[in-house]
């Protein structure tokens, strides 16, 4: 009988883990590997589309030296917010690694080492970059506490997972595919995070599939239910920034963030990103719509 509880853990699997950790090798630290010498203030950090503030007249009308520091502000902030992210998952594979066969332990573990090397790189970034801790960081309480809690190997987990790493690696995307006039620091670390995640997400997938396939119906119309809203608070970390930064970048006094809340080319804008998102779930047999 097909096994309809999306929290019940199943088995993970051999050869897929085993073949994407052999792409895992050789493994070479990212903080050794950055040019960290190119790093410039004096260039835009984000493709301007991808500026949460982009087409809104009043952002438009700033100085350039204005628009490209808050580029940079919200840059840090998308790293900052991986942090956040890659320190639970980091959480959960250290605890879980053990309980799993040799084949998903040793990816686990590559994996470990690999997120691991993003955080150092990040941090490494935001020291180089004078941009530690300049506004009050707002973490998703639900997420933080579903990352936690949720039961690893569970198909909600894993779905979970599967957004946590999408969402960012989109916009990483984006910054790969529109990298001209863009510092070359920030392009080098979305196409070396880029890299790894696309292993990490082939895994999720694989995963998910999986669980997926021994799930009736209606349990993935309930699970589609619940990602989207996950998927929501994922956009909100990732491509919306609080407040607070917007004023700690020198923007002159304003409703920044609701500007950028109500900014229908930010909304077109973060559609785009995550369309081959949700078809790839689609795919899976989750009927999910975004926004
Ligand atoms: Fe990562
Ligand atoms: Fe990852």
């Amino acid at each position: 009988m097909a096994d309809t509880n999306p929290m019940r853990p199943v088995p993970l699997f051999a050869e897929h883990a085993t073949r994407l950790a052999r792409h895992s090798l050789p493994y070479r630290d990212p903080v050794a590997r950055v040019n960290w010498d190119r790093l410039s203030h004096a260039m835009f950090w984000l493709p301007e589309a991808a500026v949460s503030l982009a087409g809104v007249r009043e952002y438009d009308a700033l100085p350039l030296a204005t628009r490209q520091r808050l580029s940079h502000y919200e840059f840090a902030h998308f790293l900052d917010t991986g942090i956040w992210l890659e320190g639970l998952f980091l959480e959960r594979l250290a605890r879980s690694a053990r309980q799993e066969g040799r084949a998903a332990r040793i990816y686990q573990l590559h994996e470990l080492r690999e997120e691991a090397g993003h955080s150092l790189m990040f941090l490494e970034f935001l020291k180089r970059a004078r941009l530690e801790a300049q506004w009050d960081y707002e973490e998703d309480r639900v997420l933080t506490v579903l990352g936690r809690r949720l039961p690893f190997g569970s198909t909600l987990f894993w779905g979970a997972i599967l957004l946590g790493e999408e969402v960012p690696d989109r916009l990483n995307r984006y910054i790969r595919l529109h990298a001209q006039g863009i510092c070359p620091v920030t392009v080098e670390l979305s196409v070396l995070h880029s890299t790894d995640e696309a292993r990490h997400i082939a895994y999720g997938r694989e995963v998910l599939k999986r669980r997926l396939g021994a799930t009736n119906a209606l349990s993935r119309r309930l699970l589609a239910h619940t990602l989207k809203s996950l998927l929501a608070r994922f956009v909100r970390a990732f491509y919306y920034p609080p407040a607070s930064l917007y004023r700690a970048a020198g923007l002159p006094e304003g409703p920044w963030r609701a500007r950028a809340a109500a900014s229908a080319d930010r909304h077109r804008f973060v559609a785009h990103c995550l369309a081959p998102t949700v078809t790839r779930l689609r795919a899976l047999g989750l009927p999910l719509t975004f926004p």
